[in-house]
């Protein structure tokens, strides 16, 4: 690590702020030694604001129906081959009553942009978990939706709501999608959800196709200046049946150096160690964590549909062996001296 590399570390530790230039430098100068010195500031920020404690989420997947054709996922409409699912209420309320046994106090409803779930399906859904678990808090992730939509469901109890923005840059981000979808009605969408009052919650593949350097630059610099309340990167994986099938999947070393470069600049965020990190790396999220990352979210959906929500090849805990997720991510956050909580997990404000 030279000179100019440590001081604007420093410089990101003290003031969480760095221009696009400086974001580029660390990035493009990155070398183990620096990615240690990262990594340790961050956990060392993380540590103050969350101790040594890991949050958990029960991911409930409750459709793959897409009527989006993004180029690099797996359940897009265009790929026939992907046999489709839709949960019912009752499935759906039978998975939160296993993770809430489980010592889950979040649930994140993630699914397709499927029709079926309209406002009223999605609210009915909302108010029935609610009755029933009034001290759990209710995570979306169902895309793009009109303010209205996104006010009722907020209305009926919603708090929180993931919606990935993909890449920060329009340009990239039209390389990455078909022409109908927009990155700018998507990032509308997330200052939406943010003036209803949701934690919102934005991210970013990381070594997607045609993403540079100076791509994840500016995604630093987006995530200083929209301060989402969670964050959720990963690397990017290719899927056998779309065009980015041939693809190299994206690194663990930079994901995780991004991790700890967005711990500094929003030193409370609560940002995920991936799924996707674990699927290129059988310690991936450990090493999410040891970078600086809070949160853990495995896997609550019913197990014969847990192979179906394929978003790129090869994803771990689809197995019968999944229904231990909450069990064996105890067992590996320990073994790193951190420690998994039932608790709702929101985030500490400064
Ligand atoms: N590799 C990695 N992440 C992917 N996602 C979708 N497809 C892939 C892929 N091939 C991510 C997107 C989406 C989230 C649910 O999963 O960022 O927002
Ligand atoms: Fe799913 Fe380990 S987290 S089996």
């Amino acid at each position: 690590m030279n000179d100019t590399v440590r001081n604007l570390i420093v410089k990101l530790n003290e003031e969480h702020s760095l221009t696009i230039e400086e974001y580029e430098t660390i990035l493009m100068q990155r070398d183990a030694e620096a990615a240690e010195f990262l990594a340790d500031l961050a956990v060392k920020c993380r540590k103050k604001y969350y101790g040594n404690k890991v949050f958990v989420r029960g991911l409930i997947e409750i459709s793959n129906i897409c009527k989006n054709n993004c180029l690099y996922c797996g359940i897009r409409r265009g790929n026939h081959a992907c046999d489709r699912y839709r949960l019912s209420e009752e499935d759906i309320l039978e998975c939160c009553d296993d993770g809430w046994n489980l010592g889950f106090r979040t649930f994140v409803l993630q699914g397709g942009e499927d029709a079926y779930f309209s406002d009223e399906v999605v609210c009915s859904l909302i108010r029935k978990i609610k009755e029933k678990y009034p001290e759990c808090a209710i995570t979306l992730s169902l895309g793009e939706r009109s303010r209205e939509s996104y006010q009722r469901l907020y209305n009926a109890g919603a708090e929180r709501y993931l919606l990935r923005h993909e890449t920060a840059d329009e340009q990239h981000y039209r390389k990455l999608h078909p022409a109908e979808m927009s990155w700018s009605n998507r990032m509308k969408c997330l200052r939406e959800l943010k003036e209803i009052g949701y934690q919102v919650g934005c991210g970013f593949m990381v070594e997607s196709p045609w993403q540079t350097t100076r791509e994840l630059a500016k995604e630093m610099k987006f995530i200083e200046e929209f301060q989402p309340d969670m964050c959720g990167i990963g690397p990017f994986i290719p899927h056998n049946a779309t065009e980015f099938a041939k693809e190299p999947a994206g690194s663990v070393e930079l994901t995780c150096y991004l991790l700890s470069i967005i711990r500094l600049i929003h030193p409370t965020v609560l940002l995920p160690s991936t799924t996707a990190l674990g699927t290129i790396d059988p310690l991936g999220r450990e090493k999410g964590i040891k970078s600086g990352a809070n949160v853990v979210m495995p896997n609550l959906s019913p197990v014969r549909v847990r192979n179906k929500y394929e978003l790129y090849d090869n994803k771990i805990c689809t197995g019968d062996e999944s229904a231990q997720c909450r069990s064996c991510l105890s067992r590996r956050m320990e073994s790193i001296g951190y420690e998994i909580v039932t608790d709702r997990g929101d985030r500490v404000r400064e």
